[in-house]
């Protein structure tokens, strides 16, 4: 800039005064387009960053979390900038700014969680790494929870199911607590499964090592093992109880969520929930007719209860967004975001967005009929922080449901309307149900 300067004053000194005036004029655009390309000058995304210290903090909490994206989004578009919970952020509800921050240049925004979290999980736990510690450790776990690794739980689920049921028959119970009971359990019961094998993988691992470095080695396995970060030779003790402890924990609370909104919503429309129960009375007859068991294969045919499932965490949205954290400067459809501030992807605004979801107030599971757009739809995240349990928490919610509704009846007990945040969006006070055997007709 200070040369620019320089070559200004120098030249003026040679051009006829007439002509001094415009030449001015364009060199002062031509310095503010200067500085206006430069990023560190770069727009900020529109928004307001509230009072100082507190942000918006007081807003998110006062006013209901939906109205407050959604009034900023109408206001402001689909990036805006905000400050929360002592930290500038930029929120972000459109899925090409998903995907961007989430996929495709998922490297330059890394998670980022509160200290608490970090502390009562584990600071080696899957969810706050990036890189290749994380990749390494993220393929163990998937291997753990992919429809193969999980194919053959279905009967163990179905023994923990099975277990709850009758102790909730003619009781008020509270759909919440008890749908985290039954979360906790099929997420010990996975989490010791996939210790065993994240163990097995390793000891093969290790082995395949020693005899490919005899053998002078080579490929994927070599370069992951010969890294310098120890962190990729092996996991230790504490690593390995930092992932079984991350993985119950982001599998329980979650998985229960969901599942009191499913009971909610079926309570609420007696149409869907006898359809529901149609279609799984027919697995259930043909079951006992070659007497047999739920297997994996049963729960494949399960398309109304599938689509319910789908509809309920599209229309609940139990992570209504995540955090990211810019590493640098980040130029963004024409916005730069600062280094160290934090990006939100806005999952419920956008499920909830009349343009990819007509009606999205309407529970209707008949719109997974077809496929959503790609990036319109992720209750599960997207991108390399994706979440490698959704295939085994719609398998125990299947399970369930078979269950539940072949054989029970709930009602609402009270009329307690709402929703309470604890920390996900849940009915409120959990919705208290009586639980009454279903009179066949
Ligand atoms: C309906 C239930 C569930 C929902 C809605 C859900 C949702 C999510 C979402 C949105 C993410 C991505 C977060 C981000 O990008 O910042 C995630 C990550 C994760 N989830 Fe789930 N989840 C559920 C159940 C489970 C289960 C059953 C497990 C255990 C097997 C699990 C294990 C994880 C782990 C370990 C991560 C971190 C992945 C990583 O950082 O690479 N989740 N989950």
């Amino acid at each position: 800039m200070q040369s620019l300067f320089r070559i200004l004053s120098v030249s003026t000194t040679h051009i006829p005064l007439p002509l001094l005036t415009p030449v001015l004029f364009f060199s002062f655009l031509l310095l503010l387009f200067l500085q206006w390309s430069h990023p560190k000058h770069k727009r900020l995304p529109p928004g307001s960053m509230g009072w100082p210290y507190i942000g918006e903090t007081l807003r998110l909490y006062t006013e209901n979390p939906n109205s407050f994206f959604s009034n900023r989004q109408k206001r402001y578009g689909d990036i805006f900038k905000t400050h929360i919970l002592g930290c500038p952020c930029v929120m972000i509800s459109s899925p090409e700014a998903a995907k961007t921050v989430l996929v495709s240049q998922a490297h330059l925004f890394k998670p980022t969680y509160p200290p608490s979290k970090e502390k009562m999980i584990g600071p080696e736990a899957i969810f706050f790494h990036q890189g290749a510690y994380h990749s390494r450790l993220k393929k163990l776990v998937q291997a753990s929870f992919l429809p193969t690794a999980i194919r053959g739980s279905v009967s163990e689920i179905e023994k923990i199911v099975l277990k709850f049921l009758p102790t909730w028959e003619n009781c008020t119970i509270n759909t919440l607590q008890e749908m985290k009971k039954y979360a906790f359990d099929v997420a010990m019961f996975s989490a010791m499964k996939a210790r065993k094998l994240l163990n097995e993988t390793l000891t093969k691992l290790i082995k395949k090592r020693r005899e490919s470095s005899k053998e002078g080695g080579g490929g994927l396995l070599e370069v992951l093992l010969s890294a310098k970060d120890q962190k990729l030779n092996h996991l230790s003790d504490c690593q390995i109880a930092d992932n079984i402890i991350g993985v119950i924990f982001a599998a329980h609370d979650t998985t229960a969520s969901v599942l009191t909104w499913v009971l909610k919503y079926l309570h609420d429309n007696e149409p869907l929930l006898e359809a529901v129960t149609r279609e799984q009375e027919e697995i259930r007859r043909r079951l006992i007719e070659a007497n047999h068991s739920l297997e994996w294969k049963d729960t494949r045919r399960m398309p109304l209860t599938s689509r319910v499932i789908q509809e309920t965490l599209r229309t609940a949205s139990i992570l209504s967004f995540t955090f990211r954290e810019a590493v640098q400067d980040v130029e963004f459809q024409g916005y730069v975001i600062p280094r160290g501030w934090k990006v939100l992807p806005l999952f419920r605004t956008i499920h909830h967005s009349q343009d990819f979801f007509p009606q999205p107030e309407k529970f209707d599971p008949s719109r997974f009929e077809v496929p959503p757009r790609p990036y319109t739809y992720m209750p599960f995240g997207n991108g390399v922080h994706s979440c490698p349990g959704s295939e085994l928490a719609k398998l125990e919610m299947l399970v369930l449901l078979h269950h539940l509704t072949t054989t029970y009846r709930w009602k609402v007990a009270g009329n307690e309307d709402g929703i309470q945040y604890g920390p996900f969006p849940v009915p409120k006070k959990g919705l208290p149900i009586n639980v009454y055997p279903r009179k066949k007709k």
